[in-house]
Order: structure tokens, then C-alpha cells, then sequence
């Protein structure tokens, strides 16, 4: 009993936390307008200094901002970039970039 109980929970915050990783696209997209002068539009950069975006896998991407944000990925250009994103902000824009091609 306790034990299907404690299943159920585990499977019910696992559906959760899914649901949060699904970004939104398009709210993704209207949050890219800082970011397009170096990745690009469309997330494909035409400076070869600046990596592509689109078409990356989305939890890599979230996980990728998320650590310039705390510092356990160093960039001096992506550090002043992702400092004001939210964690919303950064599952849509990992969707919008995912999402595009
Ligand atoms: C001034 C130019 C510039 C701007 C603006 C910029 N970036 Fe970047 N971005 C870079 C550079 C350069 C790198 C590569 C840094 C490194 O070597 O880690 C990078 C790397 C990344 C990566 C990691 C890519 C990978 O393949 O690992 C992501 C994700 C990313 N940027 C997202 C964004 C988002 C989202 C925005 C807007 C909020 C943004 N960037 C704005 C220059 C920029």
C-alpha cells in the first residue's frame, strides 16, 4: 500500500517536472531579440565566432544557459547575456531554438 503510494507520487512529480521542461516556443522566440545579433535570427549564426543554436537538443540548451547563469560555465559574453532570464525564459527560448532550423 505505502509502497504503491510512494510509486504513484514519484511517477506524478516525474509527469511535473516534464511538463516544466516543455518550453513555449513562441514565447521563446519573442525573448530571442538580444540574443539574434550573435546567434542569429533563426538561432544560425552567420559569425563563425558564434555557436548555432537551432535545431540543438532543448535540455541541453536550458542546462548550457543555466551555467553561464551560475558561473559553472565561463563565457564573458554569454555571462552579461543570461543574467536576467528567468527559469520560464530559458525553457522557451531552449524550446524556440529546438524548435527551429
Ligand atoms: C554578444 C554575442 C552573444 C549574444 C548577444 C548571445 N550570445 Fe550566446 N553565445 C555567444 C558565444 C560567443 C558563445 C560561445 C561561448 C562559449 O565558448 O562557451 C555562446 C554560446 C551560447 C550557448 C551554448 C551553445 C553550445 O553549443 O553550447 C547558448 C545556449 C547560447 N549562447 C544562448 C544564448 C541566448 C539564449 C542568448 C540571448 C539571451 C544569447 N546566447 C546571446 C555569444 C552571444
Amino acid at each position: 500500500m505505502i509502497k504503491s503510494i510512494v510509486v504513484s507520487l514519484a511517477l506524478a512529480f516525474a509527469a511535473v517536472s516534464a511538463a516544466q521542461a516543455a518550453g513555449d516556443a513562441a514565447a521563446g522566440k519573442a525573448k530571442s531579440s538580444s540574443c539574434a545579433g550573435c546567434h542569429g535570427a533563426t538561432g544560425v549564426s552567420s559569425n563563425p565566432m558564434y555557436p548555432n543554436l537551432a535545431g540543438q537538443q532543448a535540455a541541453y540548451l536550458e542546462k548550457a544557459i543555466k551555467d553561464y547563469k551560475t558561473g559553472a560555465r565561463k563565457d564573458a559574453m554569454m555571462q552579461g547575456m543570461v543574467g536576467a532570464l528567468s527559469d520560464a525564459d530559458i525553457a522557451n527560448l531552449a524550446a524556440f531554438y529546438n524548435s527551429s532550423k
